[in-house]
């Protein structure tokens, strides 16, 4: 077996009403709290909020992070010098309180940092301790170790990335989702589901990563037409958000793919919801892999891993990689998930999304190294 490791969170306290305990978890770190929220979030109705002592700083955040919004954040951190940073909201929200812990004991600017389109340099050996509390069920931020920010100038998202950024705590309380609208419900579910099945059919996938793909997928590909549907059911629910908790382990010690590559253009460029655009490419880019890996792999282990992914979500014990690509397709139009010409891309935008998508950090990971053309034939397809 090859040699590997496994981080994540320093602790996970999940279940529901599990948020309660926020107040009296956070005590350790000390008294000066700063707490990234969501712009529309009222802190009184969550009683694991309103229990923040009084001292606790609101820094409030629309949209997904930006460099401007991300650094305009630390700056304001820098001034509070917080003992302890709570992230909570979606995956943008935890994403911008792990961009802080991190950069506020420095003094480098958020572009000094960003991989890609940034200066790279390393970031901050430790970070001010973060506590994440998701209140979507799909990015599993709560347990990795960078966050995606927004760079509107080259229309492309990239990310802040170092194990200092792993949260102290993430606390999962499936409750907190349970108001999530039924569109939020399908984009973040169905990025918890890519990112199960991109970081199993990743080469850098280990034994670890491997149950938390197994499972997270199990659950994923069970409770989300029922969360979609009825959005109070909270067995859906506890699923949905235990399998996006499985999916940020998986996928911040494997790696991602193909689907994630695209979206770091497809997301600067269009500015829809991130588990909405990787499930609108999901389909057509596993058929194109199982074909590249068929034609120039075809002793690739990935190739079972397809296989092993369609047995999970059909629940056929007997799946082939075409039923499984069936079964994202039919899922993703159930749940109304829109082609990405509806998502705003034009034919005129596809040569710069391959390109973007080519120069993606995530598609290091991908089980086989596509060509131009394979790319832009997702796009096509999925368009
Ligand atoms: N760090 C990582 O490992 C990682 C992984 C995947 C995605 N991401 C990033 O996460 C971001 C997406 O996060 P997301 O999918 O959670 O969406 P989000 O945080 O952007 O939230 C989506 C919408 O849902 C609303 N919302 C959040 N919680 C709600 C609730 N309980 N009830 C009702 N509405 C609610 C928000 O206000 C927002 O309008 C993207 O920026 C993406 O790049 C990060």
């Amino acid at each position: 077996m090859t040699a590997f490791s496994f981080a994540t969170a320093g602790r996970i306290v999940f279940g529901p009403g599990a948020s309660e305990q926020v107040p009296e978890l956070v005590t350790r770190w000390g008294p000066r709290v700063l707490v990234v929220l969501g712009a529309r979030t009222d802190p009184a109705a969550w009683p694991g909020l309103a229990g923040l002592p009084s001292t606790a700083v609101l820094h409030r955040s629309s949209g997904e992070p930006t460099v401007d919004g991300v650094q305009e954040a630390v700056d304001h951190a820098r001034q509070v010098r917080p003992h302890v940073v709570i992230g909570w909201g979606g995956g943008s929200v935890i994403d911008l309180a792990k961009a802080v812990g991190v950069l506020v004991g420095g003094t480098g600017s958020v572009l000094d940092h960003l991989e890609v389109v940034g200066r790279g340099l390393p970031l901050p050996s430790a970070s001010v301790p973060v506590v994440a509390v998701p209140t979507t069920a799909g990015t599993g931020a709560e347990v990795t170790a960078n966050s995606p920010v927004l760079v509107p100038e080259h229309q492309v998202k990239a990310s802040l990335r170092s194990r200092a950024m792993l949260p102290a705590l993430a606390v999962v309380d499936p409750l907190l989702t349970l108001t999530c609208p039924p569109a939020v419900t399908a984009a973040t579910g169905l990025d918890a589901l890519t990112q199960c099945l991109e970081a199993f059919c990743s080469p850098a996938a280990n034994p670890i990563s491997d149950l938390c793909a197994r499972d997270g997928l199990t659950r994923a590909a069970r409770s989300l037409r029922r969360a979609f549907t009825d959005g109070s059911d909270v067995d859906a629910r506890t699923d949905l958000s235990l399998a996006a908790l499985l999916s940020g382990m998986a996928l911040a010690n494997a790696k991602l793919g193909a689907v994630h590559g695209l979206a770091a253009p497809l997301g600067g460029m269009l500015g829809a919801p991130h588990g909405e655009l990787c499930a609108a490419v999901l389909a057509a880019t596993c058929e194109v892999n199982v074909r590249a890996l068929t034609e120039r792999a075809p002793g690739s282990p990935a190739l079972g891993r397809y296989r092993e992914v369609a047995r999970i979500v059909t629940g056929n014990p007997s799946a082939q990689p075409d039923d499984g690509v069936r079964w994202v397709r039919e899922t993703v139009r159930a749940l109304r998930v829109r082609p990405l010409a509806a998502l705003g891309l034009t034919p005129a935008g596809h040569g710069s999304a391959a390109d973007g998508a080519l120069r993606a950090s995530s598609m290091a990971g991908n089980p086989v190294q596509l060509t131009r053309d394979e790319v832009l034939e997702i796009l096509v397809r999925s368009s």
